[in-house]
């Protein structure tokens, strides 16, 4: 039997990595953080000095790294080359380095690929932007979230102000807008929903209200 795969897409502050890791518990998936992939790419680019739009050195960069998660994990450990990076990708320049390496196509060719090939290992809920476009077009579970703007800002103004840093909410909404323009505008596998996905506006809803909205869909 093919195993399972659950397509989880959407801009960023909708919700997903929260999401995807608690239908992944309930499924008892592996749970794969596609965003984390190109964060962690970005990261090595700018520790070898390589601009963000270099496409040449990035397509090399890209078939020369590894990038795995450690299995088990809650939430997944994201491990670059042997080095767990978990913490290191998660800053707003990183954000935006993440996104604009993510639109040279040689990129997105090889780690579309290692997504391919960890999904196929033991299924998994993938969070992406083009994982039912994309990644696993065949899979009948593909759920796009989407909230309003003023509360996406919000919730990553919140993250990161969980985390100690002082940005103000005006430039976490701008660099928001920025991000989700440049992702949904890139001529390569742009964050598109269309019908075969269930779409699903988490605005009003608990986090326990969108997993078992999914859940249910899926028919665990
Ligand atoms: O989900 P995230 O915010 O961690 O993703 C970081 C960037 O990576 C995002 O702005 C666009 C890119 N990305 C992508 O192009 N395709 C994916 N499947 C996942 C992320």
């Amino acid at each position: 039997m093919a195993p399972t795969i659950v397509a989880i897409d959407g801009p960023s502050g909708v919700g997903k990595t929260t999401t995807s890791k608690l239908v992944a518990e309930r499924l008892r998936l592996p749970h794969i953080d596609t965003g984390a992939m190109y964060r962690a790419l970005a990261l090595k680019a700018k520790r070898h000095c390589i601009s963000f739009e270099d496409a040449e050195r990035l397509a090399a960069l890209a078939a020369s790294s590894s990038i795995d998660f450690v299995p088990g994990e809650r939430p997944p450990r994201v491990i670059l080359d042997g080095e767990d990076v978990s913490d290191a990708i998660r800053t707003p320049e990183i954000s935006m380095g993440a996104s604009t390496v993510s639109s040279v196509p040689a990129v997105r060719r090889a780690l579309v690929r290692m997504q391919q090939e960890l999904g196929a290992r033991a299924g998994g809920v993938l969070e992406g932007r083009d994982i039912g476009t994309k990644v696993f077009p065949e899979t009948p579970h593909k759920f796009f979230l989407d909230a309003r703007p003023e509360v996406r800002a919000e919730r990553r103004y919140r993250e990161l102000a969980a985390k100690g840093a002082e940005v103000p909410l005006e430039t976490v909404a701008r660099e928001m807008e920025e991000r989700d323009r440049q992702d949904s505008t890139r001529a390569d596998s742009p964050l598109t929903c269309d019908e075969s996905y269930v779409r699903i506006d988490t605005s009003d809803l608990s986090i326990d209200g969108v997993v078992e909205a999914i859940v249910g869909r899926i028919g665990a």
